[in-house]
């Protein structure tokens, strides 16, 4: 197994025939990694209020079928892509189909996820902001309103926000500094397995509060009503939430799964470790909501939407709670941890392309790549103060205009074309695909799913953009 040889002092080797790519140290570390990209805001975040808007248990099934009609197939595509071509989407398509066809796909991955990290940075950093918040105990003795200040106060400082924004980009270029396996991976693991760990407290302590219940039942018992609410149009809603939901919790869409699958053996089959990464994904994400409801209804709170579920509810909520000023900082060690896996993971996949692209050293990668993406992430953060002019009528400030572009095209788009590469023989094609996908031991990708792909899926996809925006086209057009 020439390629599990420890290369991870290799920082400064290109790789060539001599110096083989470096792999992931054990089958484990590709699995945490691969989740901890996929865990991130959309499962601890993001996930909770939609389901919670869109019905509940009702929105849950619906989201679980589009995980498995929609999500998993293409995540398999992405490994299989990564794994055959053993290189990052720089070179993967490449050296798929020589033609030279699909090489502009390569710098679909690499815009989406930088498109991806000018938010998610800011994002994260007030995870951090209220992870150190928590901990000196900024919000003892608060009023609701008190708290609700403190948010936004902070969103107001630009000096605040841009300090915090750095500090996830400076955490997560460091860890990829310490190289793949020593570095990427030895540290994902561990904030993975943490994270799990203290997912299970609060989950704990969550649903043992006095009057837990009821919260369990809002979040879990179905209600076809909500979901219903507003006739057909109102469930096209909902579809359309858990579709986006279904490719941004799993990273598909922009290349940034397919790296992971350039880092690994033959050993096991893809289908079987994208079982297990979507497995893990979906617990995360519905545990979350197990530990934000219970407690708000717990505490007579109202489970509000967006940001200010995390931000300004829960604050109140472990205001009011015994050792709450414990709770909370655990919290957000959870959402840190959660958010952290998904940068460094993604700042992995854009330095790897930068080698690739450019033929540079890893060191000189992480330079070029640092610069850029601490300038492009400015924008978002001065979105919510000194840039707040600045918004799109139907979609919103700096950070929503860039989430849209991301969530509700690059994604699914992007993840469509993953599936036309792998199908068609124009790209990939099918059978080149299938066998990728099925080598090594565990399940096997069904081959009774091509007719779904070719045709079902690409037409579910279309129909489900052209959904979204339809209301955005009248509102811009004035109609309605
Ligand atoms: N899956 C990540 C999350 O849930 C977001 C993400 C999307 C990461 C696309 C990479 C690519 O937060």
């Amino acid at each position: 197994m020439a390629h599990d040889t420890n290369l991870a002092d290799t920082g400064d080797l290109i790789e060539t025939p001599a110096v083989p790519r470096e792999h992931f140290a054990s089958r484990l570390g590709f699995i945490l990694i691969s989740a901890g990209c996929a865990i991130g805001l959309g499962n601890v975040w993001r996930f909770p209020y939609i389901a919670g808007e869109y019905g509940g248990a009702a929105f849950i099934v619906l989201y679980l079928i589009f995980l498995v009609i929609l999500g998993l197939p293409v995540m398999v595509m992405e490994f299989a892509v990564g794994r055959a071509s053993q290189r990052s989407a720089a070179q993967a398509f490449e050296r798929l189909q020589p033609s030279g066809r699909w090489n502009w796909f390569s710098w679909w991955g690499y815009i989406g996820c930088m498109l991806l990290m000018m938010f998610y940075t800011t994002v994260c950093g007030w995870m951090l902001a209220y992870m150190a918040k928590m901990a000196t105990g900024t919000f003892v003795g608060l009023d609701p309103d008190g708290v609700a200040g403190v948010f936004g106060a902070m969103l107001a400082n630009p000096t605040e926000m841009i300090g915090w924004m750095l500090a996830v980009i400076v955490i997560g270029f460091f860890v990829c500094s310490l190289g793949l396996q020593k570095g990427v991976e030895r540290i994902t693991k561990v904030m993975m397995l943490c994270l799990l760990g203290v997912m299970a407290l609060l989950v704990v302590r969550s649903v043992t509060l006095p009057g837990a219940a009821e919260g369990l039942a809002f979040y879990l018992v179905p209600d076809f009503g909500k979901m219903f609410a507003g006739g057909l149009p109102g469930f096209g809603d909902a579809v359309y939430a858990a579709m986006g939901q279904a490719f941004f919790t799993l990273s598909l869409g922009i290349s940034a799964m397919e790296i992971f699958g350039s880092r690994i053996g033959k050993q096991n089959s893809l289908t079987g470790e994208a079982l297990r990464i979507c497995g893990l994904d979906t617990a995360v994400a519905i545990l979350a909501g197990l530990i934000i409801f219970p407690a708000c209804f717990a505490f007579s709170v109202a489970p509000d939407q967006g940001p200010s579920l995390v931000f300004v509810t829960l604050p109140n909520v472990f205001e009011q709670m015994p050792l709450g000023q414990l709770w909370g900082t655990l919290f957000f060690v959870f959402m840190s941890f959660a958010a952290l896996s998904t940068i460094i993971a993604v700042f992995e996949n854009l330095i790897t392309f930068t080698m690739e692209k450019w033929d540079l050293t890893r060191r000189e990668a992480i330079k070029r790549t640092a610069i850029l993406v601490t300038v492009l992430s400015l924008p978002c953060a001065l979105g919510f103060n000194l840039w707040a002019g600045v918004t799109i009528p139907g979609i919103g400030d700096i950070q929503s205009i860039e989430d849209f572009i991301v969530s509700n095209n690059l994604l699914p788009l992007g993840s469509l074309l993953y599936v036309v590469f792998c199908i068609s023989k124009k790209g990939w094609g099918w059978n080149n695909f299938l066998a990728e996908a099925d080598t090594g031991v565990g399940a096997k990708f069904p081959r009774w799913a091509r007719g779904w792909l070719t045709f079902g899926l690409p037409a579910l996809i279309i129909v489900i953009f052209i959904m979204g925006y339809v209301p955005k086209i009248m509102l811009w057009a004035g109609i309605g």
